[in-house]
Order: C-alpha cells, then structure tokens, then sequence
C-alpha cells in the first residue's frame, strides 16, 4: 500500500492543543483524536471485542448482511473513501461485494499510521483492489481524493462507527456539511449512528468490567507524558463515564483523585487540578431514527436507505449527495 504521511509539526500541534484544553476556563478537555496513538488503537480494538461494547459487532453485522444491497444501490464506478479506517476489518464486506462488480480503488484516512498499516494487511487479499492509505485528518485526506477524481467516476464515502456521534449535534450537521461540499451530486455516504438505548446499557458499554475503556481513556494521559515529558500519575485519575440526558449523549471524562499539580514541559505548562476536577475527553452521541433524516436533509443529502441492527441499536444510512 502507498501511505502518503504528513508527520511534520505533530509533536507541536499536540503540545498546543494539550495547552489550550488544560488552561481553558471553566471545564479542562482533550481533544479525543488524541485516544488513538499506537497504543490507544490497539486498546480500542480490545474495546470493540468486549461483551459489553456491542457497537463495532453491530456495524460490522449490518455491513456484511446488507454488503450487496448497499453496493446495488450505488452508481458506478466508484471509489472507496473511508474516513477513519481502524483495522479495515469491517469494511471487508462492502469491498468484496464491490470488487465482484469492477476493480476498486480503496482510500482509507486514518490518523493512527498503525492503524493503516493493520488495514491494508487485512484487505489486502481481495480479489481486484488497489488501496492507497492516507495519514491525514479526514477532510484534509477526502479533498486530496476527490482533488485526484477521474471524470466519470464517483465516490462512495464510508464513515463508520458511529464516530458522527463524537461531535455535537450541530458540529456533526457542520461536518455532513464539509464532506457535501467536497462530494458532487450523485456521491454517496454510509453513515454509521449508534441509536439511543438504556442508560444501564450504556454505561456498561463505556465503563466495562475489565477496565478496557478505562485503560483506552488514561492513555491519554500516559501518551501526554510520553510524548510531552509530562508527569501525569495515571492512579491518581480515574475514568468517569456520565450520561448526558439532555444532549442524549455519554461523555467521558478523567477525574482528579486529589488536589495536584501536573508539568507540561514541552507545552510549557504547569496546570493544577482540584479534588474532583474533571478533563473531558469525549463525548459519543446517541441518535434517534428519524433524526438521521433530517440531518441528512440539513447537510444536503437525501437519506436512501437505513439498516437497524437486531441485537444492538444501531443503525447504517446510506445518504446520496443532492
Ligand atoms: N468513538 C467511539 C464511541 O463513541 C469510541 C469510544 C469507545 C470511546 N469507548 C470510548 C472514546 C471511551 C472515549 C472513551 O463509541
């Protein structure tokens, strides 16, 4: 596989988005893109795995029952988008039901470089694909695609997971919004949205047993001190899932055990914490059916088809760009 990498100014984009979040007035947060390096990527694949995570099995089911019926729907040719691959291993379905019908270019954006690198020795296999990976934000990597389109060819964008969902609703809007500008009419979407469900359930499913969830969220601690200098000590933070009834969402956050002081060097950044006190680090949004329509509708799509998984609500939408 090709990566086309982009690893100038990392370091010091993280080091002033680590600033900016700790020294925000009012509630301290993380930027969640920050979850996934080496390490958070291999613990969120743990995560996906858990009985109690029942997410990723879910978009995974509905992707391989429905795989042709999804890629029937398209206009062809296409080429694959997907915005946020993990390890690739659901979007096998979907491949191969399209590599059946013509050779098909795969474009998977990832900002994890380990995570690419597990999704093209995952997919690499199938019959008639070229995958050529990009280590770029999502929107960054979907401009340089569809920049380099050929004339009578579509693009059928992937965004799975439901990670929609770790906007705000208005950003998530804001965010169908930017990719629909990017995309021409005819263009499609697939839109993974986890759907709302009780509040046990959910908390489950974001607070597991074993402390996986727990281990993904303190890493990104563990990461500002291993990348920053830092000398954040993980047992005196504790992982705290919260549901938000209003904004029907979970958040997460890491909690202060006591009142402590914690040095930044290379953000240049001492920052105090109080007994209590909380850094918010993500927030997933949970959706209602109909609602999805709507958002489609907002951002300029038209919402063709959903899918609704049977064990765990959730649901696959395939939007075409008006
Ligand atoms: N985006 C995923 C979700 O919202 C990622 C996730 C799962 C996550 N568990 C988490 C993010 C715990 C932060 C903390 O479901």
């Amino acid at each position: 596989m090709l990566v086309h990498a982009i690893t100038s100014n990392v370091t010091y984009e993280f080091a002033s988005d680590v600033h900016a979040g700790l020294t925000r007035p009012g509630q301290k947060e993380l930027p969640s893109k920050y979850l996934y390096d080496d390490v958070g990527s291999a613990l969120f694949e743990v995560i996906s795995r858990l009985p109690e995570y029942g997410l990723t099995r879910a978009d995974e089911r509905l992707l391989r029952r429905h795989a042709s019926e999804i890629v029937d729907r398209l206009a062809a040719p296409v080429a694959v988008v997907e915005l946020g691959s993990g390890s690739g291993k659901k979007t096998r379905w979907v491949l191969e039901a399209l590599c059946r019908r013509q050779r098909t270019f795969y474009y998977p954006i990832e900002i994890s470089r380990s995570a690419l690198a597990m999704c093209e020795r995952e997919l690499r296999d199938i019959d008639a694909i070229s995958i050529v990976g990009f280590e770029r934000e999502y929107l960054d990597g979907l401009l340089e695609v569809a920049a380099h389109r050929k004339a009578d060819q579509h693009l059928f964008v992937l965004f799975l997971g439901s990670t929609i969902g770790n906007f705000d609703r208005a950003a998530g809007v804001k965010f169908l919004v930017e990719v629909r500008r990017i995309l021409e009419p005819g263009d499609s979407l697939l839109l993974g949205t986890d759907l709302e469900k009780p509040s046990t359930q959910l908390l489950a499913a974001y607070d597991d047993g074993l402390g996986v969830t727990a281990a993904f969220n303190l890493n990104l601690l563990a990461r500002i001190n291993r990348d920053l200098d830092a000398d954040f000590d993980l047992e005196q933070f504790a992982h705290v899932a919260r549901i938000n009834h209003e904004a029907r969402s979970i958040e997460m956050h890491l909690r202060s055990r006591r009142r402590q002081t914690v040095s930044i060097p290379a953000a240049e950044l001492d920052v105090e914490f109080l007994e209590g006190e909380t850094i918010w680090t993500e927030s997933s949004h949970k959706y209602s059916t109909e609602e999805i329509f709507q958002m489609a509708r907002n951002a300029g799509f038209s919402c063709q088809a959903q899918w609704i998984d049977d064990e765990w609500s959730f649901a696959e939408n395939l939007l075409t760009a008006e």
